[in-house]
């Protein structure tokens, strides 16, 4: 019983859109704007910093939340994998946008500072490094996304919280298609500090 509200609950704290909400109240539509996408990246593109931030934070929490509460109930690996996971396709496919959400970044790294957080170092390590030399934010988030796998594995993670990594990055690779089209044709956005 608590593991079916644990995973409820997670997917539909996911499926908060912070993003949206955030721009809304700036009388933004962020879907609107920019790449169209809900998460952090476009808010701070579209609207400035401090947004941009406060939506980080706000899906990287809703990752993070579910896997302190499942850790916090006791619960063994596979369940605590299953409500990160959760949490991540709430905001990946949101009931509350008709199952469209975000790319799923921010929440990912939510999910894995609460599952494996020195996995988390070595991705920011490589995302901050790929993002200083090219400048764009998509590739270096499809190029944590497809390394956390082997990073929880290298770091100690069980077999379920691999399987987790491997999952996530999979859609969130996927959830770039557009921006690996732009950045194949040279029209990718840069990031701007
Ligand atoms: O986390 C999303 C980021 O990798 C790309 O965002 O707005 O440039 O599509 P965006």
């Amino acid at each position: 019983m608590n593991e079916t509200l644990l995973l409820v609950g997670a997917y539909l704290l996911g499926s908060v859109p912070t993003g949206l909400l955030l721009a809304k109240s700036m009388g933004v539509d962020i879907r609107e704007a920019g790449s169209g996408n809900i998460g952090a990246t476009n808010v701070y593109r579209t609207i400035g910093r401090k947004l941009g931030i406060l939506t980080l934070l706000g899906d990287c929490l809703k990752g993070l939340v579910p896997v302190l509460v499942a850790r916090w109930l006791g619960l063994p690996d596979l369940w605590i994998a299953a409500a990160g996971l959760c949490a991540f396709l709430g905001h990946v496919y949101t009931i509350f946008l008709g199952f469209k959400g975000g790319k799923g970044v921010a929440t990912a790294l939510g999910v894995f500072l609460g599952t494996s957080p020195l996995s988390v170092l070595f991705g920011i390590v490589i995302f901050g490094s790929v993002l200083y030399k090219w400048r764009y934010v998509s590739l270096a988030s499809i190029t944590a996304a497809a390394l956390i796998p082997v990073l929880v594995w290298a770091t100690g993670g069980s077999v379920k919280l691999v399987l987790m990594a491997v999952v996530i990055a999979c859609i969130v690779i996927f959830k770039h298609r557009e921006n690996i089209a732009r950045l194949t044709a040279g029209t990718e956005n840069k990031f701007k500090a």
